[in-house]
């Protein structure tokens, strides 16, 4: 049945070099309309660089990158044109600091698609509505919080109404009271059937929220499969020992939240671990 669902992108053997670093090695991989894939995997294993090369960020130094049946990599891309119909969203929303939320979100419809204001601006605020932040169409990023201001990001990306979104590890850097509701919002686009592609460390959100997890190592797809399977019984030791690593890490989150105003400074003992989600995105460049 998954099989019928038309590809939305198709990467072939994709590569990328960073100098003489081989970071993706070539990734083949198929996304089809409606689904939700969760890239995970140790920092530096070539997450964000892959997203990024998804949008013509980085360019790709072998493989082909289709985009709706077209390839993305023979050279001729116009990618401004391509990341209106690729959304992403980062780690650090970049909201404009003198424009307001609605100012943020209406400058790709109406200045890049020559969308008329009216329209542009009642489904801008549709969709504010939708993450909960209708009412603060009139305020200025410094006056929101890191939540509001990733929830903000996400629906600029929507406004252009892509036809997929990227996120890497859109939480990464919020407070974990925030985490939650830009995740709600997510897993709120996964029912509403958008295609996405989304890196995250966050493991209960990603077994929630995906139709398949990819699991990456040293630039390349170490597993792929459906979220249930992947996480009760992953077929590589690579990917049982990150696992292992998130399991500990998420017993000692919960113990914390059962004591209510835990100090800080509890987190894990044991040897750091080359991914510890704490570090990432900080040092993944
Ligand atoms: N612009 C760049 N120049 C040189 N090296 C880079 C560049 N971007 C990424 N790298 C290197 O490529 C490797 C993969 O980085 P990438 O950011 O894709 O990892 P990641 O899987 O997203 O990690 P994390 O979980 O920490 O975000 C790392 O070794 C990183 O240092
Ligand atoms: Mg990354």
């Amino acid at each position: 049945m998954h099989d019928k669902r038309p590809e939305v992108l198709k990467i072939t053997d994709l590569r990328k070099n960073f100098g003489d670093s081989r970071i993706l090695k070539g990734i083949s991989l198929t996304v089809r309309r409606g689904e939700v894939l969760v890239v995970i995997g140790p920092s530096g294993c070539g997450k964000s660089t892959l997203l990024r090369c998804l949008n013509g960020l980085e360019p790709a130094d072998g493989g082909e990158i289709e985009f709706l049946g077209k390839s993305l990599t023979g050279g001729k891309t116009d990618w401004r044109l391509v990341r209106q119909k690729i959304g992403m969203v980062f780690q650090n929303y970049e909201l404009f600091p003198h424009l307001t939320v609605m100012g943020n979100i209406l400058l790709g419809p109406l200045k890049v698609q020559k969308r008329k204001r009216e329209e542009a601006e009642r489904e801008a605020s549709e969709w504010l509505d939708r993450v909960g932040l209708l009412d603060r169409a009139g305020s200025y990023p410094r006056e929101l919080s890191g939540g509001q201001k990733q929830r903000v990001a996400i629906v600029r990306a929507l406004a252009m109404a892509p036809e997929v979104m990227l996120f890497d590890e859109v939480t990464a850097s919020l407070d974990p009271e925030m985490v939650r509701e830009v995740l709600d919002v997510i897993l709120n686009l996964a029912k509403g059937g958008l295609t996405m592609v989304i890196v995250t460390h966050e493991m209960a959100f990603a077994r929630a929220v995906s139709d398949r997890i990819i699991f990456m190592d040293d630039g390349l797809i170490v597993e792929s499969a459906p979220p249930h399977a992947f996480f009760r019984n992953p077929s590589t030791d690579r990917a049982r020992k990150f696992l292992n690593i998130f399991e500990f890490e998420e017993s000692v989150r919960g113990k914390e939240e059962e004591e209510t105003e835990t100090p800080e400074g509890d987190s894990p003992k044991d040897d750091p671990p080359k991914n510890d989600p704490a570090d990432n995105g900080k040092t993944g460049v």
